[in-house]
């Protein structure tokens, strides 16, 4: 089965009740381009209330803990995303790896409990600057898959994001055969670990600096499925064209 492109947008730490009109705009146009999946995830504060704006979308959180409850201050479980009506969670991403200290153990852990809760899961990896260019970005990310992969999953509730750190926010992308050399990589690695089936259904979506005029070719490059995208994604004007590109694929 063909998969089908998915186009989610991470608000990060943005967004007061003020910027619910973008994404009543963004999820408006998004049933207007059938043919791709887009879901957004807002800050904690802004999932319920994304929600009770546009009914029947695809809303989740940025982050969630291991454990299903218990005294974590400050802390938000997969069961309480799933609670207040999110369908997704994004776990490992760099800015939590880098800077909250995550291993690869930790986001194993809290896909594992996004997964257990019913949430569908985006497991970001991705290379620093430096290992980038000491040629062992490949090596790199395959081991992060590795140590972060539930150990069972259903593959259309599990997508992998291959977010090199050095492009993220910077306005800078890798070449379009380094994105499907790398994406091709991550597939078959999938592959030996969790067969040919699976890692035949599962998206790879690319992130870092996607923007409205990059984002068709880099959709259209092999094996991405979609990409996950920062700060294009706070508002429609420059979302809904990255959603259009997605749709015309
Ligand atoms: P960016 O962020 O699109 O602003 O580069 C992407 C991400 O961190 O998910």
């Amino acid at each position: 089965m063909a998969r089908r492109k998915y186009v989610v947008g991470n608000w990060k730490m943005n967004g007061l009740a003020a910027a619910l009109g973008e994404a009543e705009a963004i999820f408006a146009a998004a049933r207007e381009h059938g043919t791709v999946d887009v879901a957004l995830c807002p800050p904690f504060t802004l999932i319920g209330p994304m929600i009770a704006a546009a009914p029947g979308a695809a809303v989740g959180g940025q982050d969630c803990h291991s454990a299903a409850s218990g005294a974590f201050t400050g802390s938000v479980a997969a069961p309480m995303l799933r609670d207040i009506g999110a369908v997704l969670v994004i776990v490992g991403h760099s800015e939590r790896r880098d800077g909250c200290g995550e291993s690869d153990a930790d986001v194993k852990a809290k896909a594992e409990a996004a997964l257990s809760a019913g949430l569908s899961v985006i497991l970001c990896v991705g290379e620093p600057r430096d290992v980038r260019e000491s040629g062992r970005a490949i090596d790199h990310v395959l081991a992060q898959v590795a140590g972060s992969l539930p150990a069972t999953f259903d593959p259309s509730r599990l997508a992998i994001a291959y977010e090199p750190i050095w492009a993220i926010g910077t306005g800078l992308v890798p070449t379009i055969a380094d994105v499907a050399a790398m994406h091709g990589a991550i597939r078959a690695k999938l592959a030996e670990q969790a067969g040919a089936a699976a890692a035949q259904d599962m998206r790879i979506l690319y992130g870092g600096s996607v923007n409205a005029e990059n984002a068709a070719e880099l959709l259209d490059a092999g094996d991405v499925d979609g990409a996950l995208v920062g700060g294009a994604s706070l508002t429609a004007a420059k979302f809904v064209p990255i959603i259009a590109a997605g749709a015309s694929l």
